[in-house]
């Protein structure tokens, strides 16, 4: 764990830190909390500089020594809107009370900034030995479903299983699920737990019917086995090939280009007839444009034609432009795309035709 430069007698590194250095793992973030107010706490430390303060949440960061530190205050939090955020109770609460609002007791362990010693109010300790996934309390779920999907990104992540009366309240949960709920919390947890691209994950998500928690509706695990391709080829947004796969995501907020991949998605499987042989040409303008993302989703649908069209066909480029039919004194008007289609009908037979021999065909196809 990169340990911070200051120490106190109320300072605790906190949650998901904690847990990473007893896991050999290395921390993305590091929690710190003060028990008490740790912006008039902030105030009086030497040689620190205070970068921003967030009164409602009791947060602060400051720089010191060239690092910039977060620093949160103990709070309570309470879930008055089930599945929302939760709304910040009493600053500056015990150590045990800010411990007990949290998610699983993997999350829950504390260790002093000062003597280094581990507080483990929620035997997290013993659940990290023997790789358990335990929640605090049984409305956990209910307070936040975001945390089932947590629980699968922890479950893949560290090779974790959940303790049976916590996949009971799993599956009660799953079967009577408030889809009033704050779907952007939801979509950064998916974003996480399948951007590790682990087939088991999604396997997890659909068989257990996680999946249900973005909308009401049923799906079949497909059968081809997504991680090896998205390993291969790389794509930016692994977790929306996996998500996107789903009938219906429309609760999740989208980004302009997650959305285009899903969209794209839909319209190729409406058009290409998956027990159909298509020509090159037909795979070729059915890709075109649309992203890596996009044809791997649809590898699960049809590899062959998926992986033919990413090896093969999207490296062939025709060469002739515009420039060149007008040079042939072809005005511009709707013949043009008419004629880039059969020559390059041609080039996918022969991608070995140069830019010439792409004229000469345009020439004969006039
Ligand atoms: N937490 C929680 N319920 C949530 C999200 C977070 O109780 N829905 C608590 C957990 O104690 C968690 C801490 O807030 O450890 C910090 O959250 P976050 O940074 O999302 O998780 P980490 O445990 O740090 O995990 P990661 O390594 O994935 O960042």
């Amino acid at each position: 764990m990169s340990i911070i430069n200051l120490k106190d007698k109320n300072l605790y590194y906190i949650g998901g830190v904690v847990r990473d250095e007893i896991l050999g793992h290395k921390s993305f973030d590091i929690d710190i909390t003060y028990v008490g107010d740790a912006i008039e706490f902030a105030k009086t430390i030497p040689d620190a500089q205070i970068l921003q303060i967030n009164e409602p949440f009791g947060t602060v960061r400051i720089k010191m020594n060239g690092e910039e530190i977060d620093i949160a205050s103990t709070r309570c939090e309470t879930y008055p809107q089930k599945g929302h955020l939760p709304v910040v109770g009493d600053i500056g609460c015990s150590l045990k009370e800010d411990v007990l609002r949290r998610d699983f007791t993997i999350n829950a362990l504390t260790k002093s900034t000062l003597t280094g010693e581990i507080i483990d109010y929620t035997k997290g300790l013993e659940d990290i030995k023997t790789k358990t996934l335990r929640i605090l309390h049984d409305n956990s779920f209910i307070d936040d479903p975001t945390r089932i999907v947590r629980a699968l990104k922890f479950s893949v992540r560290f090779g974790f299983e959940l303790e049976p009366h916590t996949k009971k309240l799993q599956d009660e949960y799953l079967s009577n699920i408030n889809y009033d709920m704050s779907y952007k919390r939801l979509k950064k947890e998916l974003v996480e737990t399948f951007n590790l691209n682990s087939w088991t994950a999604f396997e997890r998500f659909i068989e257990q019917g996680i999946y249900k928690l973005i909308a009401p509706c049923e799906f079949t695990l497909p059968t081809v086995n997504l991680e090896e391709l998205i390993n291969l080829y790389n794509p930016i947004y692994p977790w929306i090939i996996y998500v996107g796969l789903l009938p219906d995501i429309s609760n999740l907020p989208l980004t302009k280009s997650e959305k285009k991949i899903v969209d794209d998605y839909k319209k190729i499987l409406n058009q290409v007839q998956n027990d159909k042989i298509i020509s090159d040409f037909e795979i070729y303008k059915n890709f075109e444009g649309v992203n890596l993302e996009t044809v791997l989703m649809y590898a699960t649908v049809n590899t062959e034609v998926a992986t033919r069209y990413l090896d093969i066909l999207r490296h062939i480029k025709l060469e002739i432009t515009g420039k060149d039919l007008q040079n042939l004194g072809i005005p511009p008007s709707s013949k043009y795309s008419e004629i880039f289609d059969c020559v390059l009908k041609e080039k996918l037979k022969n991608p070995e035709l140069s830019k010439f021999e792409e004229i000469e065909l345009a020439k004969k196809f006039l």
